[in-house]
């Protein structure tokens, strides 16, 4: 079996792969409905929220999509805060859905800095949305969504923030920090097979939602919160994805929050150290760096996608390559999920290995 190291689709312990195989029940019948309230509940201690929440049957794109759409009207100018290939994603989204979207970016490895979004804020009052990737998962950078939130609410905007693959591994207390509407993805760290995306609404999300025109169907806020009422999804939803993240709530639970946190922590920096003590540097700026995936840069000759091959044909092990504009200039460790320090050490055993193989060190 490969070890699968991307940022998503993460290992899935056997439990969890064991509850999809059961068998299909009804999905407006009561044993679902049950299940439905019990993973909905428990989504939100993981949230650390008591704003509505639910589940929506797509991948995280659609979750991002289900955001904008039920937060704006074509015309609204948003903010949109990028450091990456999914920061841009989100900007995308709302612009191609009619939002006049103001662009602040930082270079690609950097966070984003609070004080900057302050001046954006100041300098254009019309802006009534600040669009925030908490873990940009391209390059390996984690935004200090603690710090720019409170000036997102110092200007009373709406706060969407992109937590895909973030939330149940890296701390982010959604109503602490007055996050407005987030999304994460089953694939991540919730060890569940890719497949529902999960969001949760504060109150004044469903302000914006009541006023906002964008056009919306299946992703429909109002028609989850209607049929979550029945204990029922609007639509036929992902039921043996539902059957997985019923299992994988108990055990995060189990494990306890904090301690998921600090796992990730350790794993995070494991990671790191790895990376270095092989020669190579972090593609994040120094503080910054993901506890979920780690980007190190290629240097010294050498050739990711010879190393990538080599791992995956010579060791059984599956990293990321860089995406766009980072192709071949950077690889990326997933670390997020089932994953231990001692998971991480294979990875820096074999990367050793590979290195020098795949040109490092040869020029
Ligand atoms: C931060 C972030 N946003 C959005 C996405 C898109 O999610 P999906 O591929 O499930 O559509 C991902 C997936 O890697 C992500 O990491």
């Amino acid at each position: 079996m490969e070890e699968l190291r991307i940022p998503g689709p993460t290992p899935c312990p056997p439990e969890v792969l064991q509850a999809m195989t059961k068998q299909m029940i009804n999905h407006r019948g009561e044993e679902f409905q049950g299940m439905l309230k019990d993973v909905t509940g428990k989504l939100k201690q993981l949230f650390q929220t008591k704003n509505d929440l639910y589940i929506l049957t797509g991948s995280g794109t659609g979750g991002l999509e289900a955001v904008i759409v039920n937060s704006l009207s074509p015309g609204d100018k948003v903010l949109s805060v990028s450091i990456g290939v999914f920061g841009e994603r989100f900007a995308t989204i709302a612009q191609r859905f009619g939002a006049e979207v103001v662009p602040l970016r930082f270079e690609w490895g950097k966070a984003a800095d609070a004080d900057e979004v302050r001046k954006a804020l100041q300098a254009d009052p019309e802006i009534k949305a600040v669009l925030v990737t908490h873990n940009e998962t391209s390059t390996g950078v984690t935004n200090d969504l603690g710090a720019i939130s409170p000036v997102v609410k110092e200007f009373n905007k709406l706060l969407l923030v992109d937590a895909i693959s973030s939330l149940g591994s890296i701390d982010l207390p959604v109503d602490e920090w007055q996050c407005d509407v987030v999304v994460t993805g089953s694939q991540k760290g919730w060890m569940v097979p890719p497949g529902l995306a999960m969001v949760s609404i504060s109150r004044e999300g469903w302000q914006a939602n009541a006023k906002a025109k964008m056009p919306r169907f299946y992703w429909d806020f109002a028609q989850a919160k209607n049929y979550l009422e029945r204990g029922q999804t609007p639509w036929t939803p992902a039921v043996s994805v539902v059957f997985a993240l019923y299992v994988s709530l108990d055990m995060l639970l189990k494990e306890g929050l904090q301690n998921i946190i600090a796992r990730h922590a350790r794993v995070g920096a494991a990671a790191r150290e790895g990376i270095k003590s092989l020669g190579l540097s972090l593609f994040a700026e120094e503080g910054y760096a993901s506890n979920t995936v780690t980007a190190a840069s290629a240097s010294n000759g050498l050739d990711t996608k010879r190393m990538l091959k080599i791992l995956r044909e010579e060791h059984r092990i599956v990293l990321g390559g860089g995406q766009q504009k980072l192709d071949g200039k950077i690889f990326r460790i997933g670390h997020l999920g089932l994953v231990t320090e001692d998971d991480i050490g294979k990875v820096i055993s074999a990367l050793k290995i590979a290195l020098p193989q795949a040109g490092f060190g040869g020029n």
